[in-house]
């Protein structure tokens, strides 16, 4: 029997249409492939396949109560999974393909495993807008469940790269499609309240959405749980502390710029965007925490970063970072997987 020492590694490849068509038949086949989208790689198997559904928390080590979003090919696809309403209807006229994920009642008689969802009668969609992700949604002809392709409480991957590194033998294959041009996750809508509620800032601003469906209300906690059972795993953690809102460096500490902030001359130094370009910044973020998390420095002091447009999602994965490193509960921000 093959062990982990001996079991092949996964093929990183890139996305040739005879890739694409082997990767389709490793989802039908109920495997898991790595893949990018325009915001993280995920860690893809067919939605409707229990076993397979299963095979990815259990390569992640993710606990089984954090659902898992489903990737479709459009909205027709995804009213057969969900219950759409007037609103989801305005969002994916508007946002869908991209980087925003809605929360819907699950459609009687879906075909999309209970266990995607956790077990609970709401399904977390979208419609992704990569071209690699369309072509193998196509080439696999199944809903696709992924969560971003790192083991749990990991930084996400943004490129083929970084899922080798964390996942190795877990996977498959490895589709390599370059860098993820937006670099943070999609922006999670639970849609299944008459009140809209963020559930996590991400790649589509919360500006943009609330131009067309009115203000979104912040998920809030019911009786000690939260609204998105993502926040109550430890997430998006380097093994340095951060320090935010940083005006310079420490000794000792590696300094994430952002725009103008400059740091001691003696500090590592990483520029999120020099411009001071949030979606510049959001693409590098992921990339450039893992570069400075080395046991060199004592810890990562970060700029500020305006609490605007993406900003808000550099933001929320920031804090989140923070409070695991320091090991405290966090208080407010947004829903994490
Ligand atoms: O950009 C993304 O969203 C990436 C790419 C691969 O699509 N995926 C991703 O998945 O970030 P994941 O599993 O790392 O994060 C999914 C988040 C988690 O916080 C999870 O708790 C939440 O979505 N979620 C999923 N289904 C839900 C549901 N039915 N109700 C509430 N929250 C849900
Ligand atoms: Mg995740």
């Amino acid at each position: 029997m093959a062990t982990s020492s001996t079991k092949k590694r996964p093929q990183i490849v890139p996305p040739t249409p005879a890739n694409l068509e082997a990767a389709g038949r490793l989802i039908r086949a109920g495997r898991l492939v790595a893949f990018p989208t325009e915001t993280v790689y995920g860690l893809g198997a067919d939605a409707t396949h229990g076993r397979a559904v299963a095979a990815i928390f259990a390569a992640k080590d993710r606990p089984r109560f954090n659902p898992l979003i489903v990737h479709l090919a459009d909205r027709a696809a995804a009213e057969e999974a969900v219950v759409f309403d007037e609103r989801a209807e305005r969002l994916a006229e508007h946002l869908w393909p991209g980087a925003l994920t809605l929360v819907l009642p699950r459609a009687a008689g879906s075909a999309i495993s209970p266990l995607t969802s956790a077990g609970l009668d709401t399904l977390a969609i979208r419609v992704p807008g990569h071209h690699v992700t369309q072509a193998l949604i196509a080439a696999g002809a199944r809903p696709i469940a992924a969560p971003s392709a790192n083991r749990s409480g990991a930084v996400s991957p943004t490129t083929a790269a970084h899922v080798a590194e964390s996942l190795r033998s877990r996977v498959d294959m490895i589709i390599d499609g370059g860098p993820c041009p937006i670099g943070i996750e999609s922006t999670v809508v639970d849609l299944t309240r008459p009140e809209p509620a963020l559930l996590r800032p991400g790649g589509v601003t919360q500006e943009d959405i609330e131009a067309v469906i009115g203000p979104l209300a912040a998920a809030a906690e019911e009786g000690g749980a939260p609204r998105s059972p993502g926040r109550l795993v430890r997430h998006y953690a380097p093994r340095l502390p951060l320090r935010l809102e940083a005006e310079e460096a420490r000794p000792g500490e590696a300094y994430l710029a952002f725009g103008a902030h400059q740091a001691a001359a003696a500090a590592t130094v990483l520029n999120l965007s020099p411009a001071g370009d949030l979606p510049e910044a959001a693409a590098n973020l992921f990339a450039m925490l893992r570069r400075l998390d080395r046991p060199e420095f004592t810890a990562i002091a970060v700029a500020p970063i305006p609490e605007a447009g993406l900003g808000r999602a550099i933001n929320d994965r920031l804090r989140h970072a923070a409070a695991a490193t320091a090991d405290r509960p966090l208080a407010g921000g947004g829903a994490m997987g």
